[in-house]
């Protein structure tokens, strides 16, 4: 079977480096998986009280969530925690109460970032965030990649043999956890 994989990107920068991690992940999963990028800089701000009319774009991000087999959430590290476009996005797919559509789809967390701790605080965040929202998160390997040296260009490629082979490591992991979840 194939493999439908919700992509959030936590940066809107134009050149993320998180945004050619995502693509360096794709091109090292294997042939059953494809990567949907989800759109998150263009959604409102979370208010309440839209819960009972959420806007076209929180519609077509819960559409395409509810329609993924898996996600994955690649992100930096912004004052020690997630960026708030990303925990936007979180908040909107998790309302109106009771319609979430996070519950149960197989995650997995990585990022980059320029500092030492490579995302690890972020990461962490994160993952308390989607424990509530009862997402299977994978534990190991973790992953937190410290960006130097132009590691990821625009094509997906990784310009370090030992990351490139760290990194099949954790797809490998992550392709299996999102296996066993959607059997
Ligand atoms: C950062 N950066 C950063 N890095 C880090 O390792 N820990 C941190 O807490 C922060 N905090 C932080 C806050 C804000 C507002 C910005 C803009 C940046 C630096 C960050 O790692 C760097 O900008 C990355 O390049 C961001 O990822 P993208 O946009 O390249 O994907």
């Amino acid at each position: 079977s194939s493999y439908k994989i919700a992509v959030f990107v936590g940066s809107l920068r134009k050149d993320s480096f998180n945004r050619k991690l995502a693509l360096a992940l794709a091109h090292l999963a294997p042939p059953e998986f494809t990567f949907e990028h989800i759109a998150i800089g263009d959604l409102p701000l979370y208010n309440q009280d839209d819960d009972g009319h959420q806007a076209a774009e929180v519609l077509r991000l819960k559409s395409e969530v509810s329609a993924a087999q898996g996600l994955l959430f690649i992100t930096p590290e912004y004052n020690r925690s997630i960026p708030g476009v990303l925990k936007n996005a979180i908040d909107h797919g998790s309302r109106p109460y009771g319609q979430s559509v996070w519950g149960g789809k197989p995650a997995g967390v990585i990022g980059v970032s320029v500092g030492a701790i490579g995302t690890a605080l972020a990461q962490q965040h994160l993952r308390n965030v989607l424990a509530y929202l009862d997402v299977p998160t994978l534990g190991q390997p973790e992953a937190f990649i410290q960006n130097k040296d132009d590691l990821f260009d625009d094509k997906g490629h990784v310009g370090n043999e030992s990351t490139q082979k760290f990194l099949q490591t954790w797809v490998d992991a992550y392709a299996a956890w999102v296996k066993a979840h959607s059997a």
